[in-house]
């Protein structure tokens, strides 16, 4: 065969070339006109909203499906230092309710979620769990949970609306409708306050997107959009300001209008957020109970402890200094935090003893979920999830438009180039061959270094800078 003629390389790269440049023309042309669609929907009030109306009207309620989670004499004792890192909590988190856990840092908040999510294998557990009455596991519900991580995980290079519908199709149950899914899309997309901004990509360091309190609703709204019975979520609020903080747990109220079990970790809420809580976990160094009830019990609880909250105290905030031991204890001088937890121990065996309140916060409703109510929210199995991860690599794909196609021209420049310079080469030497894989393998995965180095551009700019 001949080799292939000067002009003929000339003709083929300028081909390659002017398709690579028609394209981008068209993609810039594109994205002009999207643009400025999504400017004037941004620019568009947001809906307004009476009160008492129901905000999540395509989402069911949990009926039978709520989960009562009681727990007994919880504790976890790390594997390597054998250190006891959550010690005998005990109490219920009940359904339809929001439940805060607050304390110091290291008092072990983020432990007692996973340990009640069955996520904490990096330490032995005792006590027991009880889930409507029934000795049980959360994770042999996994299907019924929800878990929002500290970090904000989700495709940057996808919008808002495309990752809570993902979700939503991903998680609920495998009946649901494709026009319910997008129902209840909305919905959340609404209740979060985020409907401005729906066709906005989310963005990373390198492209702008949302803002970081944004990023933080997309955060919880893509497991809202599965209507889970139980929901965790490790310090939504933090990095957010006191009205985003307040919408969001807002929308929350919502959820657990419907009978969902919420558990939400924070650090220092301010007393309007603190108001929105049903009940309160305060946890101590070590992971010991300071107070676990009712949020509007808390203060009479401190009070008949000898400790009065000042005028114009957040007494969120109070009740975090009491557990630093910042506050004296009316006639205790000899007061130490961590005397509150055998105060508390005290508290309750008390209850216990008294006719009146023993076995008066025990809930449990609903009797064990069967099999069958399981098998009712179970989501899209294997197949189905696998189209639709597809689909969403084939959605990226046509995003970055440019850059695969600026893949496959620098693969066929490539290629053109050694299949044109080796064309009457003779494969017949394992070393020749060798050459030739390492040549290849090399130009296709170099491609994939020059993204690594766009990515960590940010990152190099940020270390490289002055004052840093
Ligand atoms: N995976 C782990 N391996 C070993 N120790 C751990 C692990 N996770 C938590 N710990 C230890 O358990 C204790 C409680 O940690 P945890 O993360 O529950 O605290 P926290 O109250 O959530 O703190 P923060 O408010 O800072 O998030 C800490 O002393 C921590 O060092
Ligand atoms: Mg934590």
């Amino acid at each position: 065969m001949d080799r292939p003629s000067y002009y003929a390389s000339i003709k083929f790269l300028v081909v390659a070339m002017s398709i690579f440049f028609v394209s981008m023309a068209l993609h810039r042309i594109s994205s002009f006109f999207r643009s400025r669609e999504r400017e004037r929907k941004a620019n568009l009030p947001p809906p307004k909203r009476s009160p008492g109306e129901d905000l999540l009207p395509n989402m069911s309620e949990k009926g039978d499906l709520r989960m009562d989670v009681e727990f007994t004499n919880l504790g976890l004792v790390l594997n390597g230092s054998k250190k006891k890192v959550l010690n005998n909590v005990t109490g219920c988190l009940k359904s339809g309710r929001i439940t805060a856990i607050m304390g110091p840092s290291g008092a072990g908040k983020t432990t007692f979620m996973n340990v009640i999510a069955g996520k904490a294998s990096y330490g032995e557990t005792t006590g027991s769990i009880k889930i409507n009455g029934f000795e049980d596991r959360v994770a042999n519900y996994s299907t019924m949970c929800g878990f929002v991580p500290q970090d904000d995980t989700m495709m940057r290079d996808m919008t808002v609306e495309e990752n809570l519908l993902f979700y939503a199709r991903m998680r609920l149950p495998k009946d649901t409708t494709n026009a319910k899914c997008r129902e209840i899309t909305q919905d959340v997309i609404n209740t979060l306050g985020l409907s401005h901004v729906q066709h906005e990509p989310i963005g990373d360091e390198t492209t702008r997107g949302i803002s970081g309190g944004q990023r933080k609703r997309v955060n919880v709204g893509m497991e809202m959009v599965s209507n889970p019975s139980l929901l965790f979520l490790d310090e939504p609020t933090s990095g957010l300001d006191s009205a985003t903080s307040y919408e969001l747990l807002e929308a929350l109220k919502e959820l657990a209008k419907k009978g969902t079990n919420i558990v939400v970790v924070l650090h220092q809420p301010s007393w309007q957020l603190f108001q929105l809580f049903d009940d309160v976990l305060l946890l101590g160094k070590g992971g010991c109970t300071v107070y676990l009830g009712a949020s509007g019990d808390a203060q009479e609880y401190f009070e008949k402890l000898g400790f009065e909250c000042p005028d114009r105290v957040n007494p969120a905030d109070f009740y975090m200094d009491v557990i630093a031991g910042k506050y004296p204890r009316r006639n205790d001088a000899e007061f130490e935090s961590k005397d509150l937890f055998g105060m508390w121990a005290e508290h309750e065996t008390s209850k216990r003893r008294s006719p009146a309140r023993a076995g008066s916060d025990v809930t449990c409703k609903v009797g064990k979920i069967s099999m069958e109510q399981m098998k009712s929210v179970e989501p899209i199995g294997f197949f189905k999830s696998y189209g639709m991860y597809v689909g969403r690599t084939v959605l990226q794909y046509n995003k970055h438009k440019v850059t695969f196609l600026s893949d496959v021209l620098m693969q066929l420049v490539a290629g053109g180039v050694v299949g044109g310079l080796y064309m009457n080469f003779q494969f017949k030497e394992i070393n020749t061959m060798n050459f030739m894989l390492g040549l290849v393998v090399g130009l296709t995965c170099s491609l994939a270094e020059l993204r690594v180095f766009g990515a960590e551009r940010e990152v190099f700019w940020r270390e490289s800078s002055p004052g840093r």
